[in-house]
């Protein structure tokens, strides 16, 4: 057998079962959610709900967006204040956007679609979308609105940015819209990262 032992793959997130799982997120793979939502809504009048927010590398693009931004996070780094997002009541928003740990993305979309008024946008693997366990649990009773599949790969490295980084891992956005609901819809986000990277963004 010829194993594939090649530095972007050995990036792949295997992560203890008691593990925060904290991967942030580099912040030109949340303009380009942004972007994409702007064709639906306004979103320079709404508010959105970061609440795995780590150290806010997704909640910064997410400000140059929405009039509000809510940030927490279970172990905030310097950044939004503490709360477990499943844990009681979480507040009213228009839109519950973040990068979830791996092993609680189910409930962290559930808690989202309670809480949000206009919809949930999750950053998660491509694999998370497999699996029969998932889909009966959470696809086939709450399908996503739209699946913004990214063409370029967004590197992903435990506890830190790495804008030189690469990795074999494939990710995308999960969208479900409350207001545009007529099936499960799928988008290339075509190459955009040159585009959408900032001065600075990785300086923090
Ligand atoms: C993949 S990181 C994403 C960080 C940030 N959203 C970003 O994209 O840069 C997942 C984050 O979820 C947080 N987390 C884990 N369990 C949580 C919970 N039950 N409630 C709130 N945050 C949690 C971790 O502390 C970690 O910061």
């Amino acid at each position: 057998m010829v194993r594939n032992t090649s530095h972007a793959v050995m990036q792949q997130r295997h992560e203890a079962h008691d593990s925060l799982d904290y991967f942030p997120t580099p912040p030109w793979a949340t303009r380009a959610l942004c972007e994409w939502l702007l064709q639906y809504d306004m979103l320079g009048c709404m508010t959105a709900l970061e609440p795995a927010c780590g150290a806010g590398d997704m909640s910064l693009p997410l400000k140059e967006y929405f009039l509000q931004v809510e940030s927490s996070d279970i172990n905030p780094l310097d950044f939004g204040y503490q709360r477990d997002f499943l844990f009681g009541d979480a507040p009213p928003t228009d839109w519950t956007i973040t990068n979830p740990p791996f092993r609680l993305a189910e409930q962290f979309v559930a808690q989202g679609l309670r809480c949000s008024k206009h919809g949930v946008a999750m950053l998660v693997r491509t694999s998370f979308l497999e699996g029969a366990s998932r889909y009966r649990g959470l696809f086939e009773p709450h399908p996503p609105t739209d699946i913004l599949q990214f063409v370029e790969r967004v590197p992903m490295f435990k506890g830190r940015l790495d804008p030189k980084g690469s990795t074999a891992t494939s990710y995308c956005w999960v969208v479900w819209q409350k207001y545009n609901q007529t099936g499960t819809r799928f988008h290339w986000l075509s190459p955009c990262r040159k585009k959408l990277e900032r001065a600075g963004d990785y300086d923090r």
